[in-house]
């Protein structure tokens, strides 16, 4: 049976694309960016972005694209069977454990929009009263579980379509539209009496805050943001034609996501703003605060409905790019069925993610490290195992990989000029510039 491919460009485009655009980009980097200094850090993003994560980006697309196999296929094939492929196995399985947390999170964004559906923000609640909402429902039992399962559900039902007729599908209907409705709520909340405020939080220049905390903090969300480190990348490289340019794909996929994470914070902090509220990080900011700011502004209710579609399609093309990595191995290693694959791997993530979901309530006394379940799974997987697997991906592509096997896969054959002529600085950026900057960058945001 021949291997599934993405069908067009536009259609790998926008699966890596949605799998790189998440709740990383709606929570965390407008809320990263006023803190840390306003377009000051933007700076230092975008700088870290396209030195260090592109090139790792391309070092993953090289990998899947040249081997046309899952992640741990690629490695053991292309190392000549080493142990390398022992690498491959670790990028399979470090998306497992972060889907299981997203699929909670995903879960509580289908209950913020059927609760946004019923307006159940209107009507002048104040911001105690959101609070309180949100932390008798994560701190339930059977709510939460019921919408991380019906999330990791939609997940698997989209993957157990395969590349052409699930990911692409779903990805080439949704992010355009969430690319409308972001750009819509953006254009709305700038019209908001007092939102010049919230527009400066986010793009006064304050250089003074950028310190080693500051670039980790930077490079750690530019990691999380590209999906990089997780065999994500790789795995649908490997379905993408060798036809296409990498260096354009990639490009493009990295402008998106930083794109769609500017609209973002133009979407949410200058509403937060306008309401005289502070803004915060994660599920605080979209869970609490927002839903106040949507009960305060005209037209909030209609505004809440799209604000948490556009979260759960955020959260759901992400979660099938991180499902799809194991998919790709069990079908192809282990010769299950498509179907049957994604059936063991729901119920793997579901009680992964069970266990999560009720850290925050029932199982709330069990602590590792001073956090819960979650936030131990979260910190280990976007702190440290990502930032291994993408250390580990450039060391290989930079020291294992033949100079002239990835040439000649970065510019097909020879064939574009254009990446030809780039190589040498890649090459350097990937062997040198890359290894050192993750280790030093890790290093000092430790300290
Ligand atoms: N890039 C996604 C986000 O910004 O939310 C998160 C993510 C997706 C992480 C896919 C890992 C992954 F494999």
């Amino acid at each position: 049976m021949s291997r599934d491919s993405f069908g067009s460009r536009f259609g790998a485009l926008v699966a890596m694309a949605g799998s790189a655009v998440g709740l990383g980009n709606l929570w965390r980097f407008p809320y990263l960016v006023g803190e840390n200094g306003g377009a000051a850090f933007i700076i230092v993003y975008i700088i870290l972005s396209f030195l260090i994560c592109l090139p790792i980006f391309i070092s993953e697309f090289v990998v899947g694209r040249r081997s046309q196999k899952n992640a741990y296929a690629a490695f053991r094939d292309l190392s000549g069977g080493s142990a390398w492929r022992w690498v491959g196995l670790f990028t399979i399985i470090v998306p497992l454990i972060v889907l299981s947390y997203y699929s909670v999170i995903g879960g509580w964004s289908i209950e913020y929009l059927l609760k946004s559906i019923t307006f159940s923000f209107t009507g002048g609640e104040s911001q105690s009263a959101m609070n309180t909402m949100f932390s008798d429902f994560v701190t339930s039992t059977w709510g939460p579980l019921a919408v991380h399962t019906g999330f990791l559900l939609a997940t698997t039902l989209i993957v157990v379509f395969g590349i052409k007729g699930g990911i692409e599908k779903f990805s080439k209907v949704m992010m355009p539209l969430l690319f409308v409705i972001v750009l819509g709520i953006a254009i709305y909340s700038l019209t908001l009496p007092g939102a010049q405020k919230g527009v400066e939080y986010l793009f006064n220049p304050d250089f003074s805050k950028i310190d080693a905390k500051a670039c980790a903090a930077a490079l750690g969300q530019a990691f999380f943001s590209l999906s990089l480190g997780f065999g994500t990348i790789m795995t649908y490289a490997s379905y993408v034609d060798k036809k296409e340019n990498i260096m354009f794909q990639s490009t493009a996929t990295a402008v998106s996501d930083l794109m769609f994470a500017l609209i973002a914070g133009v979407a949410i902090m200058p509403a937060v703003f306008a309401f005289g509220l502070n803004p915060q990080s994660g599920p605080g900011l979209v869970f609490e605060t927002l839903p106040f700011v949507f009960g305060q502004m005209p037209a909030g209710g209609f505004v809440a409905i799209l604000f948490f579609a556009a979260l759960l399609v955020a959260a759901l093309t992400s979660s099938i790019s991180m499902l799809e990595v194991a998919v790709a191995y069990l079908v192809e290693e282990k010769k299950f069925s498509r179907a049957a694959a994604c059936t063991v791997l729901f119920v793997v993530c579901w009680i992964v993610g069970t266990l999560c979901s009720l850290s925050f309530g029932p199982l709330s006394h069990i602590k590792i490290d001073g956090g819960n379940l979650f936030d131990f799974f979260d910190n280990l997987s976007s702190n440290i195992l990502m930032t291994l697997g993408s250390l580990l991906t450039v060391l290989f592509v930079g020291w294992r990989l033949k100079k002239t096997d990835v040439y000649d896969e970065f510019t097909n054959g020879g064939t574009l000029s254009r990446n030809a002529k780039l190589f040498g600085v890649l090459w350097f950026l990937i062997r040198y510039v890359c290894p050192l900057a993750i280790i030093s960058i890790f290093i000092s945001g430790l300290l």
